[in-house]
């Protein structure tokens, strides 16, 4: 029985909680969706809850789209409403997410619990995170770095030709995902790397809400379509679409259009801002001009949604 497929585990544990999906026997490709179907019924009829408060966020989408940038703006508008947050870089290849959080220095990276990644071969302890429920406070201190209430964890980088593909790193940030249990008033924002490939291996199963961050570009609405079928997939109930990068309020529009008639739920709108792009230039937080404003409309929106507070309204922002 091959482990990867697993998206319960069960193969790890000696088949303990298999459902028979049939998925890691499937050979051929409508075995494959047949079994993946089981596996989704499975997955949403655990699920079937109020959807409650946000606590842990996924921020997916295509390449380039301005995940990363939204999560620095999202993260410091959230800490401004006084929320703790701790954003997760899961993405294995772009340095610069510590930068946008101005946030120095990195705290140490996941995978130093992996031997492949070890810089002496020896694999840090990685028993903690198996445990059911890690508060921020009891992550262990070198693999966090908090600057106030703002704080950043690292998965890890590929560094080095021929270092191997990073699906140990996946499974690292699959884990913390699924254990990790934010406190009242903490907020999880996680950075995922572009595309879906996370969502094939389950690593936004933990979370509670999936933002998927949209541009102005067909190939971006199709996999935001997709992005929503595979989060539903993973039984996940919050998932709601931004769009990013806009220039004019007739794409704005078109986008949404686009959106609706793909069944994924529009929450706002970032346009395009020099200001934004002149930071990720300089390696610089994005914080400020109209950019900010959008973001703490945005944030405002997405707590409104989930009934949560946010004591420090736009209009007190705008005011003051
Ligand atoms: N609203 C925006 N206005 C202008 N530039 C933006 C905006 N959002 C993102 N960008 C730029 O787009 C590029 C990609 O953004 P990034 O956040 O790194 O994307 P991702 O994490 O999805 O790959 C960066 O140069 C960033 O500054
Ligand atoms: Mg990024």
């Amino acid at each position: 029985m091959g482990s990867f497929h697993c998206p319960i585990g069960a193969a790890t544990r000696g088949t303990v909680g298999c459902v028979s999906c049939g998925l890691c026997i499937a050979t051929t490709r409508q075995g494959q969706i047949e079994a993946a179907n089981r596996m989704r019924a499975h997955i949403r009829s655990r699920t079937t809850g109020p959807v409650g408060s946000i606590r842990k966020i996924a921020v997916c989408g295509k390449g380039g789209v301005g995940k990363s940038t939204l999560v620095a703006m999202l993260a410091h508008a959230l800490v401004y409403d006084g929320y703790r947050v701790m954003v997760v870089d899961t993405d294995e290849s772009n340095p610069s997410l510590h930068r946008l959080l101005g946030i120095h220095p990195e705290p140490e990276p996941l995978s130093m619990m992996l031997e492949r990644f070890a810089p002496d071969g020896n694999p840090a302890p990685k028993e903690w995170l198996g445990q059911d429920a890690i508060t921020l406070d009891s992550i262990p201190e070198q693999y966090i770095y908090w600057a106030g209430n703002l704080a950043i964890m690292c998965v890890g980088k590929i560094e080095d030709p021929l270092a191997g593909c990073a699906c140990p790193m996946g499974s690292l940030s699959r884990e913390l995902m699924m254990n990790l249990d934010p406190g009242e008033g903490d907020i999880v924002l996680v950075d995922l790397e572009a595309g879906i490939e996370s969502f094939g291996r389950g690593m936004e199963q933990g979370a509670d809400t999936v933002l998927v961050v949209t541009e102005p570009s067909l190939d971006s609405v199709l996999l935001s379509a997709k992005i929503r079928y595979m989060a539903e997939g993973l039984g996940i109930q919050r998932i709601r679409a931004i769009l990013n990068k806009t220039r004019d309020p007739r794409t704005e529009r078109r986008i949404r259009d686009m959106l609706i008639e793909h069944e994924v739920r529009y929450i706002g709108t970032m346009p395009h801002g020099e200001d934004v792009a002149d930071a990720s230039l300089e390696g610089t937080v994005p914080l400020e001009g109209a950019s900010v404003e959008n973001v703490r409309w945005l944030t405002g929106l997405l707590l409104d949604e989930a009934e949560m507070d946010h004591p420090i309204t736009l209009h007190a922002v705008l005011e003051a």
